[in-house]
């Protein structure tokens, strides 16, 4: 090897070293083994020119060449490992999880406080054999109102303020169409409750268009008053978990006769006359009566024979008393501070 292939070695060598420091990407070392191990590459040159020297200067220039050769593959080797181990932490440092983080402090949900209500009814009603209905929300002009004996023009037609559709159905006004849907349905004894949303044109502190209702229905041979007045009251003292007055107050309803509305001593002067009682100590809490015999006869049943009584109370209604709530709104504003209380 002669002193000029001497120092392209060293030049070689040198530019090697340059090329591979000022690498920063793997595919700049690829580029980097190509130019100098390649077929092309300068390093596989100068192995090839070795052959045409003489055995002993042959043996010495490869000694050389390969020693270069060895260095600048370890160089390269290095700093692709360097570049390599950079890669995995820029994606380990990209796709990181912190698991020191503390949680999102998810709370678990609760039931609305009107479902609450609506099901402890429910499972009250259900321990005292009744029976949980259900009927459309949808409903049309005969099961809401003719039916039960409330003819077109009927003055108790104006106690509610209908949600009328274009092809003369409505929205249910009271759950008491599910009373005939049910005796159209099942012949007597029947001994149900119906709770599910009804809708009335009105809103204010104790209105709202939506809310809820149960109406209760037993139809059987020698059904009283009597029996409506024990079921009741000892529903609402079993609801309000205490001793609790009640009374009967006679009244009208189409669809029954007798008709009476319902109230209890008042859950929070206990009959002493506040500020939600309006003084009177007493609280109304339900309509109810006697199945009227025109319904009967509506729906195919032998009015000589069975008699029914019925009832219907809101359940918003309950559940403000419950829960000592003084604007039905509230039930509806979806506010999770208000809401939460109830969890
Ligand atoms: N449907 C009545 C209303 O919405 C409530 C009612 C009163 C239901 C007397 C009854 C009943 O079943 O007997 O105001």
């Amino acid at each position: 090897m002669t002193d000029e292939s001497t120092n392209d070695l060293e030049t070689l060598a040198a530019r090697a070293r340059e090329s591979v420091d000022a690498c920063t990407s793997l595919a700049a070392i690829e580029e980097l083994k190509v130019e100098f191990f390649g077929k092309k590459g300068a390093i596989t040159a100068l192995l090839k020119t070795l052959g045409s020297l003489a055995p002993d200067a042959r043996r010495e220039a490869g000694a050389r060449v390969n020693a270069v050769r060895d260095e600048i593959g370890a160089l390269v080797a290095a700093r692709q490992a360097e570049l390599d181990r950079e890669e995995l932490e820029r994606r380990l440092a990209a796709g990181r999880v912190d698991v020191t983080q503390p949680g999102r402090g998810q709370q678990p949900g609760g039931l609305h406080p009107i479902t609450r209500v609506r099901r402890r009814i429910e499972s009250l009603f259900r321990n005292a054999g009744f029976s949980v209905e259900e009927g459309p929300e949808v409903e049309d002009d005969w099961h809401n109102f003719e039916a039960l004996n409330i003819p077109a023009n009927h003055p108790a037609r104006a106690m509610h303020d209908t949600f009328y559709f274009p092809d003369g159905r409505l929205l249910r006004t009271h759950t008491s169409p599910v009373q005939v849907r049910a005796m159209l349905r099942d012949k007597p004894p029947l001994r149900m409750i119906m709770p599910g949303r009804v809708y009335r044109c009105d809103s204010d502190m104790t209105h709202t268009p939506m809310f809820h209702q149960v109406e209760g229905l037993v139809v059987d041979e020698g059904v009283s008053f009597a029996h409506l007045k024990s079921v009741l009251h000892h529903f609402v003292e079993r609801f309000f978990e205490r001793r609790l007055g009640i009374r009967f107050r006679p009244s009208y309803f189409p669809f029954t006769e007798p008709s009476a509305e319902v109230d209890i001593e008042c859950v929070f002067c206990s009959g002493k006359g506040c500020r939600v009682c309006k003084g009177t100590g007493w609280l109304e809490v339900a309509g109810c009566g006697m199945v009227h015999p025109n319904v009967l006869g509506n729906v195919g049943i032998d009015p000589e024979r069975y008699t029914g009584y019925a009832f219907g109370m809101g359940i918003e209604r309950l559940a403000m008393l419950r829960y000592n709530v003084n604007d039905i709104r509230m039930y509806f504003d979806n506010d999770l501070r208000f809401l939460r209380q109830f969890g």
